[in-house]
């Protein structure tokens, strides 16, 4: 670990560390030439290979301009260890907020973060190759002032990086299991899709405050002939329409063809069901970020239906409810038909945040599997 006021590259004062991964650290320093204050995360990989993938990754990085990316700047070696210097996001992950309130997020907010993810990932999935970030998670997302998104770590972003070169350090490869698709986890190939699940039981997380199964779970559940555990996403996830949890629950599906196709078309699907469903904000004027989610939302019928066993551990399984659907909504809900170009969604003003940034524009990365204990 680096110590307070170590001089980097001749440049970057370290003030403190941020947090703490599996391949090293992240320091919030001053860059001197400047006077600013960056973020400088430092990757320990002293292998020559591997250094010069560092190098393309750092230059990719710096190739993208997406609201909901911090801007990296320079990239250098030092002792060991190789810095990417970006833009310093203040404030506590998701992950780390979720855990000090013990409750989700305002399902309107998670929604206009669930749009504004779905048009970075339309941009990097979009990338010549395509980057497929491969991490998604609460505490990969941050917010800025504004009340607006940033995907940060892509240390295990495949496409950034040449492919042969990371498969050669199994350290390169990871996943977090309860946010990872079936087929990261078999470590059979993740491609554009595999962010879309991951974004889907990132926003179940963000909505819930609780862990979604993990696809190994539900892959034992099938296997065992019992109900997949996300069977009934409408009854666990009331403070949604039932229209936005079936588009949860297609992103989530184990098999990959089963998912959309794409975040263009998630995104279009998830507008389209925030349009038909209404969303209600549960923040007053004035409020705090994180409320519980309202108690009945009068748009969904299944806000009337009690949510049970939400509480999901690795060690103990789960009980989710059984509850009936209500009259209309079939046990094996259709796929939808969702308007093939529908606008995007109009959300209220929060006081708070500000309204929604127009204009995101399009944005993808990526890097394989290995042990599950991907962190941070
Ligand atoms: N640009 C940044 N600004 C502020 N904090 C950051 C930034 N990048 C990373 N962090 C903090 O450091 C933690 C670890 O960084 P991350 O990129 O996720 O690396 P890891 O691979 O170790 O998980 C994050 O969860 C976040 O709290
Ligand atoms: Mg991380």
């Amino acid at each position: 670990m680096l110590a307070a006021n170590t001089l980097l590259h001749n440049r970057y004062l370290i003030i403190r560390q941020l947090g703490q991964g599996g391949m090293g650290a992240v320091y919030l320093a001053t860059d001197q030439t400047f006077g600013s204050t960056v973020a400088l995360k430092e990757t320990l990989i002293t292998d020559d290979l591997l250094r010069k993938a560092f190098e393309r990754e750092a230059r990719l990085l710096n190739s993208l301009h997406h609201a909901a990316l911090p801007h990296v700047f320079d990239y250098f070696f030092e002792s060991n260890g190789q810095f990417l210097v970006m833009q310093f996001i203040p404030g506590e992950d998701l992950g780390q907020h979720m855990k000090k309130s013990g409750r989700g997020f305002d399902p309107q907010l998670v929604l206009k973060w669930a749009d504004q993810l779905l048009d970075l990932l339309d941009y990097l999935h979009s990338h010549e190759p395509p980057i497929v970030h491969r991490d998604i998670k609460p505490e990969n997302l941050k917010l800025t002032a504004r009340g607006d998104i940033i995907l940060l770590d892509f240390g295990l972003a495949k496409g950034a990086v040449d492919q042969m070169t990371l498969v050669s350090n199994k350290s390169l490869f990871g996943y977090t299991p309860h946010y990872a698709p079936f087929e990261q986890v078999r470590g059979t190939g993740t491609d554009a899709r595999s962010d879309l699940y991951s974004l889907a039981a990132t926003i179940f997380h963000l909505l819930t405050a609780t862990l979604p199964p993990d696809a190994l779970t539900r892959a034992e559940s099938a296997l065992n002939g019992e109900p997949d555990p996300l069977a009934n996403l409408p009854a666990m996830l009331p403070m949604v329409p039932a229209q936005v949890s079936y588009v949860l629950q297609r992103a989530l599906a184990q098999k990959r063809d089963h998912r959309f196709a794409n975040a263009t078309e998630m995104r279009a699907a998830l507008s389209g069901a925030i349009r038909a469903g209404g969303v209600q904000s549960s923040v007053p004027p004035g409020g705090t970020l994180v409320e519980p989610p309202p108690a009945t939302n009068p748009n969904n019928p299944w806000a009337q239906v009690p949510t049970v066993g939400h509480s999901y551990s690795p060690t103990a399984a789960p009980v989710y409810p059984s509850n009936p659907p209500p009259p209309g909504y079939p046990s094996n809900p259709p796929t939808p038909t969702y308007p093939s170009n529908p606008p995007a969604p109009a959300y209220p003003s929060n006081p708070q945040y500000g309204q929604p940034q127009p204009g995101y524009g399009v944005a993808q990365p990526s890097v394989p599997p290995t042990q599950p204990q991907a962190q941070g």
